[in-house]
C-alpha cells in the first residue's frame, strides 16, 4: 500500500519526508520519491527502496521548507523510476503524490488526450496533476476540489502548487491520511507511525474532507467547502503498536481491514446491472463463449480460494471447472488444451509450483490469467490476462486480506465470462451482484463479534485436534479454516466434506476434539444437521458457523458463531472471517508468534 508524507515548517523539509518515508517502509512499496518546494518544484524519485532515494538525494540535494513524499505499491503501471510518485503537470507547477485507485482512470486519461495532453507515466496519479493543473486559476483548495469532483475511487490525494508556496492540500476519499500536529510544524502521513517521534497529537482526517496544511497548522473542511472542527487525537502507542494501526498482530489488523479490501477489489469493477469491467483482462467475448474448460491452479490458502472459486464459475456458468494444486499439476500430464482457461492465483505472484504450473499450461496452448495482488511480478508479466486482487501488501505469513481478495475476484471474473457466454441462473447472479456490493457493510458488522470468537477460542486452545466440516462451499471454506488454524496454533487439524466424517474420521472423535462446523448452505442443511448429530453422539464438542436467522442451530450445537445473513454462493466470503479470527485466537492465547509463524516464510519461491 502507498505511504504518503507531507511537511510544512522551519526545518529542511526533505530529511523529515525521507525519515517518515523509511518508517512507512512497513506498509510494502517498490519506489520512492520527494518534491519540494523552494521558488520551483523539484523532484526526486527511484525505483526500489529509500536507500536509492536517499543516494539521489545525497548527490543532488534538495532545499526548503515545504515538501510531500511518497512510498509506491504498484497498482497502474509496472514499477519504475516513471512511475514513481510525485507526478506534476507539464508545466511543472503543480505535483502531486496519490495513494488508491482513480476508477475512471482510463474515461479521464482518454478525455485529457483528446483536449491535448501527453502523460509521461502508466500511473492514475498523473491524470490528478493534470486536472488540479486545468483547474488552476490562483486557488489551489479551489482546483483540488474540481479535480477530486472528476475523480471516482478510494484514495488520498496531496497537492503543493508553485504559486502558492507554503501550503499543501490534501484530500481523503477513503483511503486514510492523518496530520500530527508539531511545535509550529505541521506534518501530513498516510500512517501515524510517519511521525509519532515527532508528535503524539494527531489530527485524524475522515472520509470526504479536505485538509490544508500552511504555517499557521492545518485547517479541515468538508470536500464540498463546510469547515470541520475536530479535537486532536493524543496518541500514547509505542511505534510497533502504531505500525500495526493499534492492533497488537498484522494478522489482526489485516482481518480487520477486509471490509475496506473488498471495497478497493470491487472499486469501479462492479455496476449494478453486474457488468464487470476488468483492466488488464482482454480476452474477447468470442474466447468466452468458445471456452472448454476452466482449470485452477495455486498452492495454500491461494489453493483453498480456487476451491470456491471452481464452486462459483460451475454455479454461475456450469462451466466444467478444476481446481488442482500447482506442485501437483506441473508433474501430472493435464489435459489442459487450446481454448482452455486456466486461472493461477497467488498473492506474491512469486510462488514457485505456480508458475512452474501456469508455464506448462502456456505451452499447452491455454490462455493464462493471472489473480494476483503484486503489480509487476513474475506471474503478472507472464500472462495473458491480469486480475489484480488489490487487498495491499500483506505482511503476516498467514494469509487473510489477500485470500478475501481472490474469492471477490473470481466473482468478478464469473461475471465478467457470464456476460459473454450467459448466465446459468440469472437471478442467482443477481443476489450475487446485490450481496457484492452490501459486502463490505456486513463485515464490517461481522468485525464487532470478536469477543465472541475470542470466548470460543477458548474452547479449542488446549486441544490436540480439531476438524472442520461443511458441504460444498462450506466445505471449501472449512479448509481454509483448518490451514489457518494449523499455521498459526501448531494444533492438528483437518477438513472433511461433513459426508465423509463417518466413512472413517468419526473413530477419532471422542469429548476432546472439538468439531468447528460451517452451515451457509441452505441446500445442505439437514445433510449437515446429521453428521453434527454423529459427532455430538460421541461426545464431540461443535462449534458452528451460521447465519444471524439460523434458529434451528442453537438445538444441535454447543457454541454459534453468527455471520449476517447472505445468499448460498456468498455465505462463505462471511463465514471465513470467524474461523480466522477464531485461529488468531487460539495462537494468542497459545502465546505463539502470531505474525511469523514457525518453519513458514510468507512467499515460497522454492520448489
Ligand atoms: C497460508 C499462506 C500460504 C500461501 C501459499 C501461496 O496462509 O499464505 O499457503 O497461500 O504459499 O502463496 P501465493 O499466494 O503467494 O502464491
Amino acid at each position: 500500500m502507498c505511504g504518503i508524507m507531507g511537511y510544512v515548517g522551519p526545518n529542511q523539509a526533505a530529511p523529515v519526508l525521507l525519515d517518515g518515508l523509511q518508517r512507512l517502509e512497513y506498509r510494502g512499496y517498490d519506489s520512492a520519491g520527494i518534491a519540494v518546494l523552494n521558488s520551483k518544484i523539484h523532484v526526486r524519485k527511484a525505483e526500489g527502496k529509500v536507500d536509492r532515494l536517499l543516494e539521489l538525494t545525497d548527490n543532488s540535494p534538495l532545499s526548503g521548507t515545504v515538501g510531500i513524499g511518497h512510498t509506491r505499491w504498484a497498482t497502474h503501471g509496472v514499477p519504475s523510476d516513471l512511475n514513481a510518485h510525485p507526478h506534476t503537470d507539464p508545466s511543472g507547477s503543480i505535483v502531486v503524490v496519490h495513494n488508491g485507485i482513480i476508477e475512471n482512470f482510463y474515461e479521464l486519461r482518454d478525455q485529457l488526450t483528446a483536449e491535448g495532453h501527453e502523460f509521461t507515466s502508466e500511473t492514475d496519479t498523473e491524470i490528478l496533476a493534470h486536472l488540479v493543473a486545468r483547474a488552476y486559476d490562483g486557488d489551489l483548495v479551489a482546483a483540488v476540489r474540481d479535480a477530486v469532483s472528476q475523480a471516482e475511487g478510494a484514495y488520498a490525494l496531496v497537492v503543493m502548487a508553485v504559486h502558492e508556496p507554503g501550503k499543501i492540500v490534501a484530500v481523503r476519499r477513503i483511503s486514510p491520511l492523518i496530520v500530527g500536529l508539531g511545535d509550529g510544524e505541521t506534518f501530513l502521513a498516510s500512517d501515524i507511525p510517519a511521525v509519532l517521534h515527532r508528535t503524539r497529537d494527531f489530527l485524524i482526517i475522515e472520509d470526504g474532507e479536505l485538509v490544508i496544511v500552511d504555517e499557521n497548522g492545518a485547517s479541515i473542511e468538508t470536500i464540498e467547502g463546510a469547515k470541520v472542527d475536530r479535537e486532536p487525537l493524543h496518541v500514547d502507542w509505542d511505534a510497533e503498536m502504531a505500525e500495526k494501526g493499534g492492533y497488537d498482530h498484522f494478522m489482526l489488523k489485516e482481518i480487520h481491514e477486509q471490509p475496506a479490501v473488498v471495497t478497493e477489489t470491487l472499486g469501479g469493477r462492479l455496476e449494478e446491472d453486474g457488468t464487470a469491467w476488468l483492466e488488464n483482462v482482454d480476452f474477447d467475448d468470442e474466447f468466452a463463449r468458445n471456452l472448454g474448460r476452466i482449470w485452477i491452479t495455486a498452492c495454500g490458502t491461494a489453493y483453498n480460494a480456487g476451491m470456491v472459486g471452481s464452486e462459483i464459475f460451475r454455479r454461475l456458468l456450469r462451466m466444467p471447472t478444476s481446481v488442482e494444486y500447482a506442485h501437483e499439476m506441473r508433474y501430472a500430464d493435464p489435459l489442459v488444451s487450446e481454448g482452455d482457461l486456466v486461472i493461477a492465483i497467488s498473492q506474491s505472484g512469486e510462488t514457485a509450483d505456480t508458475l512452474a504450473a501456469a508455464r506448462l499450461a502456456k505451452e499447452r496452448g491455454a490462455r493464462l490469467l493471472a489473480v494476483t495482488n503484486v503489480v509487476g511480478s513474475t506471474l503478472s508479466r507472464e500472462a495473458d490476462d491480469i486480475l489484480y486482487t488489490r487487498a495491499g501488501p500483506e505482511i503476516s505469513v498467514a494469509s487473510t486480506k489477500a485470500y478475501m481478495a481472490m474469492l471477490i475476484g473470481q466473482y468478478l471474473l464469473a461475471l465478467r465470462l457470464g456476460a459473454a457466454r450467459g448466465l446459468s441462473d440469472p437471478a442467482l447472479a443477481e443476489r450475487v451482484i446485490h450481496g457484492l456490493h452490501t459486502l463490505p457493510a456486513s463485515l464490517e458488522e461481522l468485525m464487532h463479534r470478536e469477543a465472541e470468537v475470542a470466548e470460543a477460542a477458548k474452547r479449542i486452545a488446549n486441544a490436540q485436534d480439531v476438524y472442520y466440516i461443511g458441504r460444498g462451499l462450506d466445505y471449501a471454506v472449512a479448509v481454509e479454516g483448518s490451514l489457518k488454524l494449523k499455521e498459526i496454533s501448531y494444533i492438528h487439524a483437518e477438513a472433511m466434506p461433513a459426508g465423509e466424517l463417518k466413512h472413517g474420521t468419526l473413530a477419532l472423535i471422542t469429548e476432546d476434539v472439538p468439531v468447528i462446523v460451517v452451515l451457509t448452505q441452505e441446500a445442505l442443511y439437514d445433510k449437515t444437521v446429521s453428521a453434527i448429530q454423529e459427532v455430538k453422539a460421541r461426545g464431540g464438542d461443535v462449534i458452528a458457523v451460521a447465519y444471524d436467522d439460523d434458529e434451528r442451530i442453537g438445538r444441535f450445537c454447543d457454541t454459534v458463531l453468527r455471520i449476517p445473513r447472505s445468499n448460498d454462493l456468498l455465505g462463505p466470503v462471511s463465514a471465513v472471517v470467524p474461523l480466522q479470527l477464531l485461529a488468531y485466537h487460539v495462537a494468542r492465547i497459545r502465546g505463539n508468534d502470531i505474525d511469523q509463524p514457525r518453519n513458514l516464510a510468507k512467499s515460497v519461491t522454492v520448489e
